[in-house]
């Protein structure tokens, strides 16, 4: 199949746009870098993602390891806590990203992604290669073309000759480079060598004030993970609610991380959702429930519609674990701007005793949970499947965009019908001979159930296109034939089939296809 110019990435891009799946936030005044709005298609794709990953942790959780059912209960905790929280989760002294400044454009960068390499060419009426320089750019499927570009313009400077061909396969980036080296690097955006400054790290958090007075004691901060929230009402939860250990707790909503270098869409961005659950079990379990959340959580992915092929575990080396893990493995998802390398979608995590512990230690208030029919107390062990739901949805578009030249548009979204934000668009074949009646009536009843539209406008192939581009599984027909047998045309999203269905059947057939 041949395909447009254009990378797949910004193709997506510009249909999110262009249908209203995701704007650029603040757009009319030029943009905020890393915030983006859900428009009208977006936000239902983002709802619907969100409702069935609560219906299959909270409403209905998995039967565990151990046979029985797993008990988790929902939270809806504030994105301003205490700000003791963040002291003692380690995130006021360590939630940074080294960061470099770039004096000549006053750019800033994550030091990790800029990818540096020095650049060889052979000057015009010469043998011997000569170097241009070491170059930079931020890496990502931009890269090569970006190194490209910086390499001719410097070799034409040099009074032109042949650029050798640049491998960013193993290129080394600003963390990996000893600082001399970095000395003479030329800023991704930059002209001249050696404009970059040391690393240094870089706190995420975005704060604020409480109260009239702006100052150290009011200062508070906008929450980098929904996690802690969870933690802060445990014991509440097991004082209010019927649970026991083993049981965990579900949250989604809004976190805040002042990224350096937000970027590919809405994959790093700095306001998101995640869907985040908190397992509390006894020491003695804590790998167990582990495995059993990492293999449930890929298979979760895998129900909402992603390839298995296009999902990936990767086992995070224990020389890399943060101190408090036992165990991280992030589940990642092969996005065009990674391939062929995967990217974090979510990230499983044994964080042992260490948060309940820690804000034990720092609220004074005890923890212990209090093994009554065992007759022992203990700080629970925690497993942490911990998801983006913005990335969630990003993933949804990446996994759907299809591409195909034979049909109507040949841009399309394959979107499990189930999480598509229209399920079914009601045309009549043309706008009269008492067609628009009927069709009217079958979308208002419709629409009782499902979130449908109603079309009467150009041909039937435009709008075939407009549902394709939009996900919508069903399209729905009266047409002149539907007046004499009360039948009506169903087309097939995926595989723009059609079939006869009764009119009174049509709700049921929807039903039963919305999977
Ligand atoms: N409580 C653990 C925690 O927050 P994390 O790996 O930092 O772990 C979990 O974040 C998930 O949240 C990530 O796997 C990703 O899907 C999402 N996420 C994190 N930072 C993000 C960002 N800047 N933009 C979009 N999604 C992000």
């Amino acid at each position: 199949m041949s395909q447009p110019d254009s990378s797949v990435m910004n193709r997506i891009v510009s249909l999110c746009k262009r249908r209203g799946f995701v704007y650029p936030a603040s757009e009319i005044y030029g943009g905020l870098n890393g915030f983006w709005d859900f428009g009208p298609l977006g936000v239902q794709l983002k709802n619907n993602l969100r409702d069935a990953w609560w219906h299959a942790m909270v409403e209905c959780s998995p039967t565990g390891p151990d046979g029985k059912p797993v008990s988790i209960v929902g939270l809806d905790s504030c994105i301003i806590q205490h700000p003791q929280t963040w002291v003692a989760s380690g995130h006021v002294g360590g939630f940074a990203d080294l960061m470099v400044d770039c004096r000549e454009t006053k750019l800033r960068y994550r030091a990790d992604h800029v990818v540096v390499k020095e650049v060889f060419f052979v000057p015009k009426g010469k043998q011997e290669a000569v170097s241009l320089g070491i170059l930079s750019a931020l890496d990502g499927d931009e890269a090569p073309s970006a190194f490209a570009k910086k390499a001719k313009k410097l070799a034409q400077k040099a009074g032109g000759g042949e650029v050798l061909p640049i491998d960013l396969e193993k290129a080394d980036n600003l963390t990996t480079i000893s600082p001399d080296v970095r000395d003479r690097v030329i800023g991704p955006d930059a002209e001249t060598a050696g404009t970059l400054t040391e690393p240094r790290p870089f706190n995420l958090m975005f704060h604020s004030y409480v109260g009239v007075f702006q100052d150290e004691d009011s200062k508070v901060y906008l929450r980098p993970e929904t996690a802690q929230g969870i933690f802060l009402q445990y014991k509440n939860i097991v004082d209010t609610s019927r649970v026991r250990i083993p049981f965990g707790v579900a949250q989604v909503g809004r976190s805040f991380r002042n990224e350096v270098t937000p970027r590919n869409f809405i994959f790093r961005v700095r306001e998101f959702e995640q869907m985040e659950m908190e397992f509390f079990c006894p020491p003695e379990d804590g790998m167990m429930w582990y495995e059993f959340w990492v293999a449930e959580r890929m298979r979760w992915w895998e129900s909402v519609g992603v390839k298995k092929e296009n999902l990936f575990r990767h086992i995070i080396a224990k020389e890399d674990l943060s101190h408090y893990s036992r165990g991280t493995s992030d589940i990642e998802y092969l996005y065009p701007f990674t391939a062929p390398n995967f990217g974090e979608l979510e990230g499983v995590a044994y964080r042992t005793d260490y948060d309940l512990t820690q804000h034990q230690k720092f609220s004074k208030t005890n923890l212990e949970y209090i093994d009554q029919e065992a007759s022992r107390r203990y700080i629970p062990h925690v497993v942490e499947p911990a998801s983006g739901l913005t990335r969630g949805v990003l993933v949804m578009l990446c996994e759907g965009y299809q591409y195909d030249e034979s049909r109507a548009s040949p841009e399309w979204l394959k979107i499990k019908p189930s999480l598509a934000p229209i399920k079914a668009g009601v045309f009549p074949l043309v706008n009269k001979d008492g067609m628009p009646e009927v069709a009217e009536k079958l979308y208002l009843d419709l629409r009782k159930n499902y979130t449908c539209q109603y079309d009467a406008k150009q041909s039937i192939g435009k709008r075939y296109a407009r549902m394709d581009e939009a996900g919508t599984p069903f399209c729905i027909t009266v047409d002149g034939e539907t007046l004499k047998d009360q039948n009506v045309t169903i087309r097939n999203r995926d595989t723009a089939q059609q079939e006869r269905v009764a009119l009174d059947k049509v709700s049921s057939y929807i039903a039963q296809k919305l999977v």
